[in-house]
């Protein structure tokens, strides 16, 4: 059996409110990464042509379309008008030579057992409460072949360290809290479905994970490596910083050097880069924020609290991230220092600082 776990989604019965915008906000959410999770079990090593495979809770559906290009004989089915509708609007102007069957009903009133090669359901189980979802996943195991595959995408039961556990379970609840509101679907907890697929019989056989927010844009990214023997020894990704759609400026994205290589390669690697960039005519080189460097003196409206953890967090921190070898980096540079403030309404802006670790990767 197949099985593959991801990124967010719920909505049930009809979708008049939001239907229509459903994949748009996914994308929002996700950049692609919902797409790719959803056609992630959908290429030609696991979709052969004439295979049956139903999706449930089909959606927009771009999912199945993919699968009906591998050739696969596909059969859809959604209990909203309203998304039907949508699905049909796609595959007519995506793959209007493809013939997909659908089926305008209840999952579970669909009796075609023993029938498929693969029943796929893309962020479809999310919609129950837990004995339903259980129910429906085990009707779904029914509608299979005995060696079918079934293809789970959905949100990945919360693991790892307590901050990677909490964001998980933070964007889940904006997810599900949206569609509770405007869908009518269940409020509940994050499933573990690799656990449910177990007790139901399956065996898990693949898992894979995209990650939410995935911002992949890197356009006019300058990449500069540094190499002895043939060998990469260094490298610094800079970012190009825009006004009025003109790059005015460049800052070092990522770096990183082998820690064979004694004599440190990041001046060297930064010199070169600040004439390459010198040489296209860009006035400036930023060199990037210095985690918490905080100007000493505390003006009237920062946070005071705020600010003394956070010159603690300095202080002591080098065991967490090395602050002050950063610092003394940077300054070898001999480039202005400029202030830059950061508004928050809370004197201790925890949440902030969460989404701030989240849209950054951190965790
Ligand atoms: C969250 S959406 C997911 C849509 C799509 N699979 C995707 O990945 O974007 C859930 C879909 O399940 C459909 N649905 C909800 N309950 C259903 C049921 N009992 N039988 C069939 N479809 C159902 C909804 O209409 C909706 O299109």
């Amino acid at each position: 059996m197949l099985h593959i776990i991801s990124l967010p989604c719920s909505l049930s019965s009809d979708l008049q409110d939001i239907g229509p915008v459903y994949d748009f906000l996914s994308n929002l959410y996700s950049g692609k990464n919902i797409h790719r999770c959803k056609t992630a079990m959908l290429d030609v090593e696991t979709v052969k042509p004439g295979d049956r495979i139903l999706f449930a809770g089909v959606g927009h559906g771009r999912d199945a379309i993919r699968a009906a290009e591998l050739g696969a004989e596909v059969t859809v089915v959604d209990l909203s008008e309203t998304m039907l509708r949508k699905f049909g609007e796609s595959q007519e102007s995506e793959a209007p030579h493809l013939t997909i069957r659908r089926i305008h009903s209840d999952t579970m009133k669909v009796e075609e057992f023993g029938q498929y090669d693969m029943v796929v359901a893309n962020f479809f189980l999310n919609v129950f409460d837990e004995t339903m979802m259980v129910r429906v996943l085990e009707h779904l195991i029914q509608l299979g072949k005995a060696d079918a595959s079934v293809v789970v995408g959905d949100f990945c039961y919360p693991t790892g360290n307590v901050f990677s556990r909490m964001s998980k379970k933070l964007y889940w609840y904006m997810a599900v809290f949206t569609f509770w509101l405007f869908a009518n679907n269940a409020f509940h907890k994050i499933y573990n479905y690799p656990e449910h697929m177990r007790r139901l019989g399956l065996k898990v056989t693949e898992k894979k994970h995209f990650k939410l927010m995935n911002m992949d844009y890197r356009e006019n990214e300058h990449h500069f490596y540094a190499y002895q023997d043939g060998k990469a020894v260094g490298f610094i990704y800079f970012d190009p910083i825009y006004r009025n759609n003109e790059i005015i400026s460049y800052v070092p994205n990522i770096s990183r050097a082998n820690a064979d290589f004694k004599q440190g390669i990041f001046y060297t690697l930064m010199a070169h880069a600040m004439n390459a960039f010198k040489a296209e005519g860009v006035p400036h080189l930023d060199l990037g924020l210095i985690p918490l460097s905080l100007d000493a003196t505390t003006e009237h409206q920062e946070s005071r609290l705020l600010k003394r953890i956070l010159h603690g967090l300095y202080n002591r921190g080098d065991f967490i991230y090395n602050f002050n070898w950063l610092e003394l980096t940077k300054s070898r540079f001999r480039g202005n220092n400029l202030k830059t403030y950061c508004c928050h309404n809370r004197s201790i802006p925890a949440l902030e600082f969460l989404a701030m670790f989240k849209l950054t990767q951190v965790l």
